[in-house]
């Protein structure tokens, strides 16, 4: 069994960052994230239409943590205090002890390492503190920015494909 416990929620620390758990107060960087054109390019998700659309996004993902479902962290720089990203783990599987990475960031923060330090701290917890064995990510073949972060993280291609969407291909990553 994985190690789903995430009340009290598990606030992450690295050099320039603090990952913490989404606030209301998030609901204006939350829905530039889940509404920009380039950021959601290669994203299979509805587009956010109003800041309300965020709103009930952020009520849903903290009602997922609270039932210990999925984790989504909130990245904050912190030299400038603000939301910056976000990064989660979901699809928990018991049985075959994975999760599931995704993340996210404002373009003005994307090309700074940002990214590659976040996955590195969540990934660690990911493996140490839940107990996964592997972490899957599906991503757009044309998706080269997360494909690169994929590879620097260690990424392996899989060869599972998602049958919803066939342009989405696998990589995976084992402890
Ligand atoms: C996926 C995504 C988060 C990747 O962002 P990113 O900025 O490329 O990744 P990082 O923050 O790790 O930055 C890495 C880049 O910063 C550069 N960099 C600059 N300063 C750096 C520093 N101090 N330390 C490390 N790297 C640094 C690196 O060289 C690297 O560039 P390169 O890949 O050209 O070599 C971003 O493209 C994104 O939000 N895309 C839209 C959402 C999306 O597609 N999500 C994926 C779903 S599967």
């Amino acid at each position: 069994m994985l190690n789903r416990s995430f009340n009290p929620f598990p606030i992450l620390k690295t050099e320039r960052l603090i990952l913490r758990q989404l606030e209301i107060s998030d609901e204006q960087e939350i829905f530039v994230l889940r509404s920009d054109s380039e950021i959601n390019k290669y994203l299979d998700r509805p587009v956010s239409s109003s800041v309300k659309d965020a709103r009930n996004f952020i009520n849903k993902i903290n009602e997922f943590i609270s039932t210990n479902v999925a984790l989504y962290w909130a990245i904050n720089s912190i030299a400038n205090n603000g939301l910056i990203g976000t990064i989660c783990l979901y699809g928990f599987s018991d049985e075959n002890a994975s999760c599931e990475i995704g993340f996210e960031l404002l373009t003005d923060f994307q090309v700074r390492g940002i990214m590659q330090e976040a996955a590195e701290k969540v990934i660690d917890y990911a493996f140490k503190s839940i107990e996964v064995k592997k972490i899957e990510a599906f991503l757009h073949k044309d998706n080269q920015r997360s494909l690169q972060l994929l590879n620097k993280l260690s990424f392996i291609k899989s060869h599972k494909t998602d049958e919803t969407n066939p342009e989405l291909v696998g990589y995976y990553l084992t402890i």
